[in-house]
């Protein structure tokens, strides 16, 4: 897990009606609370949820006095203007969203968006005082044909081309999540996952600087859950998890949380 706060981040995708909000609120902060009155949130770790955009305000009302964090799954490249069907980073910080993902695998490959785009988002997302998780992830192909680095590479390179100033390093945080392992039920080995998150982080070092490298958190996304999420997080680079699937239930997403911080 290393020694940065750790960062529990439930993707909701295109699923839950509105009007499962309050409950699935109320579950979650029942089940982190180890006592009564004693919340597990008081303690070293971060929890962000990641619904549609429709359910961002109804949300963040039901969040208000708690520690749970709200963000975008996607976010517009500029503040306003002509952008049909994007959201801007300014409103999203309006409603009161600290985070935005950008690059997700279902935005590369079910929209087709590349890296230009991406890293338009992602500089619009971190002018506007958003913090972005940055997602990265080989597909099968490319891990069969020892490609998996490569790719990953390629698509970190627009943090280079963004120019992170210092201020912005806590702003950043990267998911690797292999696309093959994308609500397959297949998750990467611990080792699998260990072995990237060590690559971004030297590359990261590297490319952008000693300190970034330290402070960035790297997240694992790909069929996690309760069962997994021990051994993964045991992982020295791996500071948190990108949850889809088990994230939908909020007892089941506790437990992810729960067994996560037991590493
Ligand atoms: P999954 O999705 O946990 O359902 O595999 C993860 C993600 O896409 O962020």
């Amino acid at each position: 897990m290393g020694s940065l706060i750790p960062l529990f981040a439930a993707n909701w995708k295109m699923n839950k009606f509105v009007r499962e909000i309050p409950e699935y609120v109320e579950r979650l902060l029942g089940a982190l609370r180890e006592k009564p009155g004693e919340s597990l949130l008081g303690s070293k770790y971060d929890v962000a949820l990641f619904p549609s955009s429709t359910h961002l305000i109804p949300l963040a009302q039901n969040l208000e006095g708690c520690r749970i964090q709200l963000g975008a799954q996607n976010v517009g490249t500029a503040k306003s203007g002509a952008y049909t069907g994007e959201v801007s980073p300014a409103v999203l910080r309006e409603i009161g969203c600290q985070w935005a993902l950008v690059g997700h695998s279902e935005r590369r490959h079910v929209y087709r968006e590349e890296d230009p785009l991406i890293l338009s988002r992602l500089a619009a997302a971190l002018e506007e005082g958003l913090s972005v998780i940055l997602c990265v992830g080989e597909v099968l192909q490319e891990r069969k044909s020892g490609k998996t680095f490569q790719r990953v590479e390629t698509q970190l390179g627009i943090l280079k081309e963004a120019r992170i100033v210092p201020n912005l390093y806590k702003a950043i945080t990267i998911a690797y999540e292999p696309v093959w392992a994308i609500g397959t039920g297949e998750n990467a080995t611990p080792q699998q996952a260990q072995e990237v998150h060590a690559f971004i982080r030297n590359w990261v070092t590297t490319r952008c600087g000693g300190e970034f490298g330290k402070q960035v958190r790297v997240l694992y996304g790909g069929s996690v859950k309760p069962e997994n999420s021990a051994a993964i997080m045991a992982q020295p680079d791996v500071n948190g998890l990108l949850v889809g699937g088990a994230s939908l239930d909020p007892l089941i997403f506790a437990g992810v949380i729960r067994n996560g911080l037991k590493s």
